[in-house]
């Protein structure tokens, strides 16, 4: 964990999140009143929780799990994690209106789907627009009260696209204050080009452009999703200059900042869970009890998703075994897929859908003993992930369209026997970095079979010099690494900036 005090010297962080790092409930038919907390799956908690516990400072969250009013202070406040408290969490709490109309209907309706452009699950509503604004001058509220009553200099760090407009609303609210507050805004979903953008009405992508340049820095993974950002300011903030050189943005007399930088993981924390005694444990289990004498072991790790290809990854899987009898009963697919988003009734179908596709592939491939797929649809912790990426001797990553992925990152660093071959979709983030894996399109299924077909046969000594350049790559781009950049970057622009400027008028 790198020391990162250098950069927050003299500066107190507020993290700005949708989803919170824990949640708290009660478990399904336990008797008493026992609270559980468990970290909900999805790459932006799985990043930012390493983060905050070595910058400490306050998290500002929605208040999501059933029991979690039962955690907090009257301020909503607590202090996590809970076995080794190092920073706070302030919830929001949101009711079943806010609820429908903010995060299922427009965060999740309309811009999640438009910027992963898969058009055919877009679905947009006026009430969802009004609720995505209410809900967001709720979270400026809450940034703007802890802003005001931090330490040290504020530097407010907002995610993703649930919160487009917090930051000019933010701009708005603290202009005059004595102290200057940094805000600064980490995409972590693809950036849409103007003609996919402009599907939304006319308040809404103009109110989301506007909002977002309420930032000082604008951070995505990708150059790819940097450059459709500046095409759609180009198009819809006609009064600001585009410098793409220097990826800047001339507002009014202000300067928006964009920047790229690829999240990770923490590689060391899976790397010591696949080693420890109980991954190594759990991961020959899982060996023993699916690998057959010269068999292969398939792993994919998802929430349920359209965004993550898996019924295409099950076609595929499909007509290898109808092409390539031989390997039945010689590969085995362990497939997590987490119900995630279920209330939406398209990841509702898809889950029903996934269940159907695994169980028709069973019950035509299967035989005496020999089960093809596994599906596992629960949480699973981050041991048990770790022990199941150290069993597999192929992940498969299908994502029609992904941010990031950070299961092919967690998968890489869990790949200790270095024996491992990565089989990932090219229309993730992570493939702009990571070298050597097989890339494949999984819209194209003889490309997906082919791939898999590449990747279980491929000799001993490539499958180690491949894992072993991924691995050395990924040990110089951690989650620590991507926290110390961006935090250089904001220390550099804090630095030179004199006064929190107000924002554009809206
Ligand atoms: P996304 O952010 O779209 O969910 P990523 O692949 O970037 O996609 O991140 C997913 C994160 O969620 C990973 O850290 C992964 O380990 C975690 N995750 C996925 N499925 C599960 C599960 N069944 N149980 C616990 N964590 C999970
Ligand atoms: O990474 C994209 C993202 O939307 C995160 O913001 C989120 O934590 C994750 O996917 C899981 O989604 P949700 O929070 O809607 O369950």
């Amino acid at each position: 964990m790198p020391d990162t005090s250098q950069y927050l010297a003299g500066r107190t962080l507020i993290l700005v999140s949708n989803r919170e790092p824990y949640e708290h409930f009660h478990e399904e038919g336990a008797a008493g009143d026992d609270v559980k907390v468990r970290r909900p799956p999805g790459g932006l908690v799985s990043a930012l929780d390493p983060t905050m516990r070595c910058t400490h400072g306050t998290w500002v969250a929605w208040g999501s799990g059933s029991a979690d009013r039962e955690t907090a202070d009257e301020t909503g406040r607590l202090q996590v994690p809970p076995e080794s408290p190092a920073y706070t969490l302030r919830r929001v709490w949101l009711d079943d209106a806010d609820v429908d109309g903010y995060y299922l209907g427009f965060a999740n309706s309309a811009l999640w789907p438009l910027c992963h452009m898969l058009l055919q699950h877009y679905d947009m509503r006026q009430e969802y627009w009004d609720r995505y604004v209410a809900v967001n001058e709720r979270f400026a509220d809450a940034a703007a009260e802890e802003a005001r009553r931090a330490p040290k200099a504020p530097v407010v760090w907002v995610q993703d696209y649930h919160f487009a407009l917090v930051p000019s609303l933010l701009r708005q609210r603290l202009a005059g204050e004595r102290r200057p507050t940094f805000i600064h805004q980490f995409w972590h979903i693809p950036f849409p080009p103007p003609d996919i953008l402009r599907l939304l009405p006319t308040a809404a992508y103009t109110g989301v452009m506007r909002g977002l340049l309420g930032n000082d820095l604008i951070e995505f993974h990708t150059d790819r999703y940097a450059q459709n950002f500046l095409d759609c300011v180009d198009e819809f903030v006609p009064e600001s200059r585009v410098h793409r050189d220097g990826k800047r943005v001339r507002l009014g007399d202000r300067d928006v900042s964009l920047g790229v930088f690829p999240i990770s993981i923490d590689v060391e924390q899976y790397e010591s869970l696949a080693r420890g005694p109980d991954g190594a444990q759990k991961a020959a289990e899982l060996r023993e009890k699916y690998v057959a004498d010269g068999g292969s072991l398939g792993v994919s790790v998802d929430r349920v998703d359209y965004t993550k290809g898996i019924p295409e990854r099950l076609r595929a899987l499909d007509q290898l075994w109808t092409e390539a009898p031989e390997l039945r009963r010689k590969l085995t697919f362990v497939v997590v897929a987490t119900p995630s988003r279920s209330e939406l009734r398209s990841y509702k179908t898809l889950e029903e859908e996934v269940v159907a596709g695994v169980k028709a592939i069973n019950d035509k491939f299967g035989e005496d003993g020999w089960t093809p797929i596994v599906l596992i649809n629960e949480n699973v912790d981050a041991a048990g992930l770790a022990s199941i990426y150290r069993a597999g001797d192929v992940c498969l990553v299908s994502s029609l369209q992904d941010g990031m992925n950070l299961v092919a990152k967690e998968y890489i660093a869990c790949n200790v026997d270095e024996q491992g071959v990565l089989v990932l979709s090219r229309f993730t983030g992570a493939a702009a970095e990571i070298d050597d894996a097989i890339l494949i399109n999984p819209f194209n299924v003889d490309g997906v079979v082919a791939g898999l077909r590449r990747a279980v046969t491929m000799p001993p000594e490539e499958r180690r010099a491949r894992m072993q350049r991924m691995r050395r790559q990924l040990h110089r781009a951690t989650i620590f690494d991507w926290l110390e950049a961006i935090l250089a970057r904001v220390d550099e622009l804090a630095s030179s900036a004199t006064e929190l400027r107000p924002a554009a008028a809206e």
